[in-house]
């Protein structure tokens, strides 16, 4: 074999294939936080929605009042907490833990399971207000003990909803498409 023959029949497909191989794993490896489903940070005060959403059957809006009024879902003031926790579960030394934060009028650090990056724009009242269940894009958080991330973050999950929502609007809904235009969400 020609000693040109060798390196473009074997060194440089050898090469190409080794360096390709890299970007992957390093591009997979290192792709953001934000796109790995099963995410679940422990959390300050162990929260559990099972619990609250589930067992005692408190409805979403009454903790995360924003979903149908704001842009944000928003997560309750510990006040919301103390409306029940005033007089219920005292004895608890997570709930003592949540009455010494509040009587010190310092907010509990919730750790973020859902965060977009800056530069995407979503709100939450087309979505709810057009009967989209917050389990759709959330997954069946009243069974969770600790929230998971149950939807990657990614601008494709977006998309393949928005050209064709029909399994996620209720019966005789009316809309047939969400938005596809970039400005919608990157403004
Ligand atoms: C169409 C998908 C979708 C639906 C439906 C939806 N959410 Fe969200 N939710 C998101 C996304 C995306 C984020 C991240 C938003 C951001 O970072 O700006 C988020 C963030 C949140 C947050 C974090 C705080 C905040 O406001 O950003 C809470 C709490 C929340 N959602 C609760 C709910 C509840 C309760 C419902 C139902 C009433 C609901 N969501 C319905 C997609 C959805
Ligand atoms: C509408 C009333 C109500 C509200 C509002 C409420 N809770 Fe509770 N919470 C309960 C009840 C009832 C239990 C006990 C459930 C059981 O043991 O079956 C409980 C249990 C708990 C526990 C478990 C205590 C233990 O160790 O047994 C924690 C922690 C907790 N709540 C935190 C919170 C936080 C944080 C908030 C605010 C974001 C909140 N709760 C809001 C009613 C409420
Ligand atoms: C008693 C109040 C309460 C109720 C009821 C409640 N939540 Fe929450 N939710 C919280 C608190 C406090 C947090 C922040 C701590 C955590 O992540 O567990 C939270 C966090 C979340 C998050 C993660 C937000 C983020 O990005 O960090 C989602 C999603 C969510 N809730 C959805 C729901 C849905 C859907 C329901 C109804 C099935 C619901 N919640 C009912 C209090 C509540
Ligand atoms: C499960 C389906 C579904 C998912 C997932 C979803 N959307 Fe939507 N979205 C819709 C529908 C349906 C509409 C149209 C609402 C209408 O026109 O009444 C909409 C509308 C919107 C709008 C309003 C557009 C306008 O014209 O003002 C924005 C912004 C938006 N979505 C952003 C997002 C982003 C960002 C994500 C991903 C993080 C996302 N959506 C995920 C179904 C979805
Ligand atoms: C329905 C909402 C939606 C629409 C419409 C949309 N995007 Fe995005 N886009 C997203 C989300 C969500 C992300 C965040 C993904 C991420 O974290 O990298 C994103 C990220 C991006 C990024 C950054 C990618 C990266 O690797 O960080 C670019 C560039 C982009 N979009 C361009 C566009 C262009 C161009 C259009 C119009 C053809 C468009 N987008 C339409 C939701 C949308």
């Amino acid at each position: 074999m020609h000693p040109h023959d060798r390196v473009a029949r074997i060194v440089l497909p050898v090469g190409a294939a080794a360096v390709l191989t890299t970007v992957l794993i390093v591009g997979w490896v290192t792709q953001p936080d934000r796109f790995v489903v099963g995410y679940a940070p422990l959390q300050p005060i162990p929260f559990s929605h099972r619990l609250h959403a589930g067992d005692n059957k408190i409805p979403c809006l009454y903790c995360h009042t924003g979903a149908q009024r704001s842009r944000h879902a928003g997560v309750p003031a510990l006040q919301t907490c103390m409306n029940c926790h005033a007089v219920t579960r005292m004895d608890r030394p997570a709930i003592q833990k949540l009455t010494a934060l509040y009587k010190e009028g310092r907010p509990v650090e919730w750790r973020r399971v859902y965060l977009l990056p800056d530069h995407v724009y979503f709100d939450h009242r087309p979505h709810v207000n057009d009967g989209i269940a917050c389990q759709t894009c959330h997954g069946e958080v009243q069974t969770m003990e600790r929230v998971s991330r149950a939807m990657s973050l990614r601008m494709g999950n977006c998309l393949r909803c928005h050209r064709d929502p029909s399994a996620a609007l209720p019966t005789g809904s009316k809309v047939v498409r969400g938005a596809e235009n970039c400005y919608a969400c990157h403004r």
